[in-house]
């Protein structure tokens, strides 16, 4: 997504696009942390009806494109358009941003963040949907009742749809 950029370059430009998503998340979605003491997760979601979330405010966009560079900003909303002509018709809620700090992955708290957020979802009888490129995250979900949904390729990289099925009446 962003070119031949260092890695320093590399997690500006995604905390840039972080702040962004949690902006929105947080003014018109669902954000669930984690702590441990510290805030050490996070899950950013949007309910039905609410995908997509409308962009952050005018200032806070300028700045992430220009954090990210013009070039980046094109490309993430180029991989935007070609996964939401997948999204489901449905309403559903949709997991936007899932992560944990990497000194505390695997120690549960990734499934304590995604249970937490599920029991919202089936509180809902809505199904669920999220898109990975991670092919080790995908197991992850499907112990929490994802299916896989479709594999579309996003710029050559793989990227795994998978969905979760209201839960029944
Ligand atoms: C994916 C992610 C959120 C999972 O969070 P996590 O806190 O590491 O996940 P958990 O510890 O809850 O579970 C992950 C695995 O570790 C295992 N695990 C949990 N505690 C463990 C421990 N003490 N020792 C060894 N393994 C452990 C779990 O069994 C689980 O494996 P399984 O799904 O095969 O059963 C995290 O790895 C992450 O932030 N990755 C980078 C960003 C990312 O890929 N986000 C998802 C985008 S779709």
């Amino acid at each position: 997504m962003l070119g031949k950029r260092g890695p320093r370059a590399r997690v500006r430009a995604n905390r840039a696009a972080v702040r962004t998503t949690l902006a929105a998340g947080a003014s018109h979605g669902l954000v669930l942390g984690v702590r441990d003491p510290g805030l050490v997760g996070a899950l950013v979601s949007v309910p039905p009806g609410a995908w997509p979330l409308p962009p952050p405010g005018l200032a806070l966009r300028l700045w992430a494109i220009a954090v990210q560079r013009p070039q980046a900003a094109r490309r993430w909303a180029e991989a935007f358009d070609t996964l939401a002509a997948h999204h489901p018709i449905l309403p559903h809620w949709y997991l936007g941003t899932l992560g944990v700090d990497p000194d505390c992955q695997r120690r549960g708290l990734g499934r304590v963040l995604l249970e937490g957020w599920l029991q919202r979802v089936d509180a809902d009888r809505r199904g669920a949907w999220l898109e990975t490129d991670r092919p080790e995250n995908i197991a992850f979900y499907e112990r929490a009742g994802f299916e896989l949904a479709d594999e579309v390729p996003v710029f050559d990289v793989p990227v795994w749809l998978m969905s979760r099925p209201p839960l029944p009446a």
